[in-house]
Formats: structure tokens, C-alpha cells, sequence
């Protein structure tokens, strides 16, 4: 049994790195076409990067790394000879895929995110009807190397984790800037407002993962009336900053499944 990529960049770089550090068992091949970035992944990963996609056989997952507008052209002539297929790439649906890769539904659509590269990502799975319990296990068990995992009910779904935890990475950095743009209108200097800013989403962060209580409440824990947090969460309020998130978060979801029928 082996896992082949095909597509070395970023992602299953991140994926890749995940595996190796849990020191998973399985043989990882890696099909890409840069010599440069093959020579890197040996030299990284110890994996081998052989000049052509090998001979896949039912026991072997296929991973789909390559851009969404290169995956057709990839996909020609692959036999997958019944190899498990888990596909990273946004907007392609599993009717597209399923078109590419021969006919084949044992397919589960993965949408994971850049903190998978340090194995704290969170990934949405949605898996055709062709995948097994066993098949899910296996892609679960592969994707948790990247961090958390999420089983999604339905494929439209998947435009919807897109837009909340695909891009939410962004979002976060975002926000993080802004503080750091405040904080230097406050008079800090750059470095000072960066680590200000990087520590407070650091510790809210963990202070959140070790505490039983929703956001809201810690949010209120951190705020008396009248005082100096409630001053800044009332103009928030006024211009609306959450349903602003939100309006954004749907513009991500709808621009996703454009695209998803712009590929298909
Ligand atoms: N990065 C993210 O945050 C993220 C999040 C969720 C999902 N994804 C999905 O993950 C996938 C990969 O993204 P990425 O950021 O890792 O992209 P990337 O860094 O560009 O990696 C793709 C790699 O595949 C290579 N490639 C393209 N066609 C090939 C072929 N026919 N055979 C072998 N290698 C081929 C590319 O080579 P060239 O450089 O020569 O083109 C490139 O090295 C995308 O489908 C994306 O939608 C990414």
C-alpha cells in the first residue's frame, strides 16, 4: 500500500510533513513535474519522486494536489485500477472528478487549510458514494496529520467550509493586522504592535481551548459595563463588524460555487 501525490507544492507538502512527523508506516510517492521541487522533497521528506505516476493498485490512495485548472490535463491517462482517490482541490466537484479520473466514485473531496503546514490546520471531508466505512477511516486518518477533521452531510457543504475555515486563515490575519494597525496609531512601534497583537489572539486562543465556556461568554467574562471593552464592543456594534463577517463569509461560499461550476 502507498500514498501517491500527485502534485508536490504547498499543500501536500503540509500533508506530507504531517505523515512523516506521526512516522506513518506507508510508502509516500510523489508525482510532480518541477525537478527543483522533487529534488526538495527527497532531500525534506525521503519520499520518492519517480518520473512518472506508478502503477496504482486498489490498497493505494491517490491524492490529488494540483491546481484545480491543472487537474484535467493531470488526470489523462491515470489508471487507477480501483486506488482510493482523496481530492484537495477547491471547487472540483465529485460529477468533474469522477469525469476525469474514468468514471471512478470512490472519491472523498478534502478542503484543508494553510495551518495544516504545522499540523494545526482543520479539514472538511465529503466522501462520494463509492467510499467505505473502511475508506473513510483511511482518508480520515491520512487528513488528521494536518491537523482536525470534519465529515460533511453534503457536497454543497463544502463551499460552505471553504468559506469559513478554507479562507478563514485569512480572515484571521486580517484581524490580526488590524490590531497591529491600531496599536501603532496608539504610538507602538511596529515590532511592539506586532507582538501585542500576535499574543492576544495567541492566548484568547488557547484561553478558549481550555475553557468550557462559548466565545460569547468569554467575551463577557472580559467585559463590564461601562468600561474600557465595552466602549470598543459598542462601536463595533454600531458599524456591525460581526454581520460584516458574516456578509463576507457568504460572498466566499457564493464566489466558491461559481467557480465550482466555472471548472465543471
Ligand atoms: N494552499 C491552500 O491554502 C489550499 C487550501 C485548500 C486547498 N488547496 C488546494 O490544494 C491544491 C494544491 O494547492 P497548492 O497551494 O499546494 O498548489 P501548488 O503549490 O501550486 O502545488 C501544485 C504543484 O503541482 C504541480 N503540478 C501541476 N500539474 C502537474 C502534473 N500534471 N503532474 C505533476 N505535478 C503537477 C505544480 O507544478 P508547477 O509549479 O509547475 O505548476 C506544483 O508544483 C489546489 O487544488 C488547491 O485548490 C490549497
Amino acid at each position: 500500500m502507498a500514498i501517491v501525490f500527485l502534485g508536490g507544492g504547498n499543500m501536500a507538502a503540509a500533508i506530507i510533513s504531517g505523515l512523516r512527523q506521526r512516522a506513518y508506516e506507508t510508502n509516500i510517492v510523489v508525482s510532480e513535474r518541477n525537478s527543483e521541487r522533487c529534488a526538495f522533497l527527497r532531500q525534506q521528506y525521503e519520499v520518492e519522486t519517480p518520473l512518472h505516476l506508478p502503477v496504482l493498485c486498489a490498497d493505494d490512495v491517490l491524492i490529488l494536489a494540483v491546481k484545480p485548472q491543472d487537474m484535467q490535463e493531470a488526470c489523462r491517462d491515470i489508471e487507477l485500477n480501483g486506488a482510493l482517490v482523496l481530492s484537495i482541490a477547491a471547487g472540483l466537484n465529485v460529477e468533474t472528478l469522477s469525469r476525469y479520473l474514468g468514471g471512478s466514485r470512490r472519491i472523498v473531496r478534502v478542503m484543508p487549510n494553510t495551518p495544516a503546514q504545522i499540523g494545526l490546520g482543520v479539514s472538511g471531508l465529503f466522501a462520494a458514494e463509492g467510499v467505505s466505512d473502511d475508506d473513510r477511516v483511511r482518508a480520515q486518518d491520512i487528513m488528521q496529520a494536518a491537523g482536525m477533521t470534519v465529515w460533511l452531510d453534503n457536497e454543497a457543504q463544502m463551499d460552505a467550509v471553504t468559506a469559513v475555515s478554507g479562507s478563514g486563515p485569512a480572515y484571521v490575519f486580517y484581524l490580526m493586522n488590524a490590531l497591529q494597525q491600531a496599536a501603532i496609531a496608539q504610538g507602538f512601534d511596529e515590532q511592539t504592535a506586532y507582538r501585542l497583537s500576535l499574543a492576544t489572539f495567541k492566548g484568547a486562543v488557547l484561553l478558549a481551548e481550555h475553557s468550557a465556556a462559548s466565545f460569547e461568554v468569554l467575551q463577557q467574562q472580559v467585559t463590564s459595563k461601562g468600561g474600557t471593552t465595552f466602549a470598543a464592543l459598542e462601536v463595533f456594534r454600531q458599524h456591525q463588524l460581526a454581520e460584516k463577517l458574516g456578509e463576507g463569509v457568504q460572498a466566499a461560499c457564493k464566489r466558491s460555487q461559481e467557480l465550482s461550476q466555472t471548472l465543471g
